[in-house]
């Protein structure tokens, strides 16, 4: 790294607290690879991959970091590079192939042995009990479209819990159910491929269901490590003060945002503007019982944070494609860009000041209910090449990664204008590139580059960039 750079770094690491948690997250199934090894099951993700057209170039997702066979490898990247955490994913179809009977002894012990392998790192793991592959048997019943995956889901995070609860420091029941709901059950760019537009909503009740059941499932093992959930917030900005564009604006925030997070820390859903009423019919009505499931004490909120949504209604200036697919909302909308923001590689706005800006809202909405805060997921992808002979110059990702944890860190300082949310760690997405869902490899998030040919592992500037802010923190 150029010694300019190191001032910089120097002066973030100053701002870091003692305890604050750097840490680098995954997924298993973009990691993993053998998909069929070690007595894994297939997941709605296998199938949904296999079909053509799905995924951008007809990538596969059958190999891709092979993880599976390279974690020690990997572990060690994590060794050198330094960081206090590793947040990964449980792959429930290699735990449980069916989804429901017996446990797999093979795939139990993979995660055993990458517990261990942490552990014995310095690094602390924080597993995620649901990162979007759910077991095709299930998938095939409906998935989340049906009550009893809830149910499931809790039995296979008991096993679980009984098996890595001695070990494992935080526990996230789910990771971004809004994603899973709107591309996968609503839009059909994600598994499972199900186009039900607003006739969708019965899948968030039952991932809220999950998450509620699988917390009391890791309270009922007595696991020794916190407990929370990730939800992915995009603070939402009407294109105009006009009443339609704000009208819109709350919508979105509401489907977005609320519908997730209200619940879960205020034990209520968000009642739609009257006139938005009829689109949350599918939801249905909602049980007191299931709402204080669901409304569970958690030890920490996992927020992931990428960039900010801008929506209008109408057709939007030239240049704005309507959204798609309009009839969801039976109003054109667009979603209007940034144009005051660079864009990354996968065209999303690189705004960092609207992180701060989340923190402070989230506290104004949940006040006392808000838990403390790990950044589960920041990062960027950006173009470069398949293949390389040495470090990838990602200055684009440094200034990303900089500006978003440091916006943070300014929100949350004493006089910040988050200064009563208390941030407990920021997490990278990613450590290493991977199979980015529908658009395959085609975006690199890594701060390792991954020949996908060769499967090699070369770390980016970005990588020494990160070791070298946590060196300087503990200097
Ligand atoms: C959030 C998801 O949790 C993760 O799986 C994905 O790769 C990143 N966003 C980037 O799109």
């Amino acid at each position: 790294m150029a010694a300019l750079d190191s001032a910089a770094v120097q002066a973030l690491a100053a701002r870091l607290g003692p305890h604050f948690t750097l840490g680098v997250a995954s997924a298993a199934f973009q990691i993993e690879g053998a998909l069929s090894a070690g007595g894994r099951g297939p997941s709605g993700w296998d199938a949904f991959a296999a079909k053509p057209g799905s995924i951008r170039g007809g990538h596969s997702p059958a190999v891709a970091c092979d993880h599976y066979h390279r974690a020690p490898e990997d572990v060690e990247l994590m060794r050198a590079l330094g960081v206090d955490s590793y947040r990964f994913s449980l792959s429930w179809p290699r735990i449980q192939p069916d989804g429901t009977g017996p446990f797999n002894a093979a795939g139990l012990d993979f995660y055993d042995r990458l517990i261990d392998r942490l552990l014995e790192a310095g690094i602390s793991p924080m597993a995620t009990l649901y990162h979007w592959d759910t077991p095709l048997p299930l998938e095939d019943r409906g998935g989340w479209l049906n009550r009893s995956t809830a149910e499931r889901f809790a039995a296979y995070t008991a096993a679980a819990a009984r098996r890595f609860g001695d070990r494992v420091a935080h526990w996230v029941t789910l990771n971004e159910p809004v994603s899973v709901t709107l591309n996968g059950y609503a839009l059909g760019v994600h598994a499972p491929g199900h186009n039900l537009l607003f006739n969708a909503l019965p899948a968030v009740h039952h991932q809220l269901l999950g998450h509620g059941m699988a917390v009391q499932a890791l309270r009922a093992e007595a696991v020794t490590g916190a407990v929370g959930v990730t939800n992915l917030h995009s603070p939402v900005r009407p294109a105009s003060g006009s009443v339609p564009d704000r009208l819109l604006a709350r919508v979105f925030d509401l489907m977005l945002n609320r519908i997730y997070a209200d619940p879960i820390l205020l034990g209520h859903y968000p009642k739609p503007p009257l006139v938005a009423r009829p689109w949350f019919r599918s939801l249905g009505r909602i049980s007191d019982a299931d709402l204080a499931t669901i409304h569970q004490p958690l030890d920490f909120y996992g927020l992931n944070y990428y960039y900010p949504t801008k929506v209008g209604a109408g057709r939007g200036p030239a240049g704005y494609p309507a959204g798609r697919p309009e009839a969801m909302l039976k109003v054109p909308f667009y979603l209007a860009g940034f144009p005051e923001y660079d864009l990354t590689g996968f065209g999303w706005p690189v705004a960092p000041e609207h992180l701060g800006v989340l923190l402070r809202e989230l506290k104004d909405r949940y006040a006392d209910s808000l838990p403390p805060l790990y950044i589960t997921e920041s990062g960027a992808s950006f173009p470069e090449p398949d293949h390389v002979t040495g470090p990838v110059p990602d200055a684009a990702r440094i200034a990303y990664l900089a500006s978003h944890l440091g916006s943070a860190l300014a929100a949350t300082a004493p006089g910040g204008i988050a200064e009563d949310v208390v941030l407990l760690g920021y997490y990278v997405w990613t450590l290493m590139d991977n199979f980015e869902w529908a658009a395959g490899y085609s975006q690199r998030f890594g701060l390792v580059h991954v020949d996908f040919t060769t499967l090699e592992r070369t770390p980016k500037d970005s990588y020494y960039w990160l070791q070298a802010l946590v060196r300087a923190r503990r200097a």
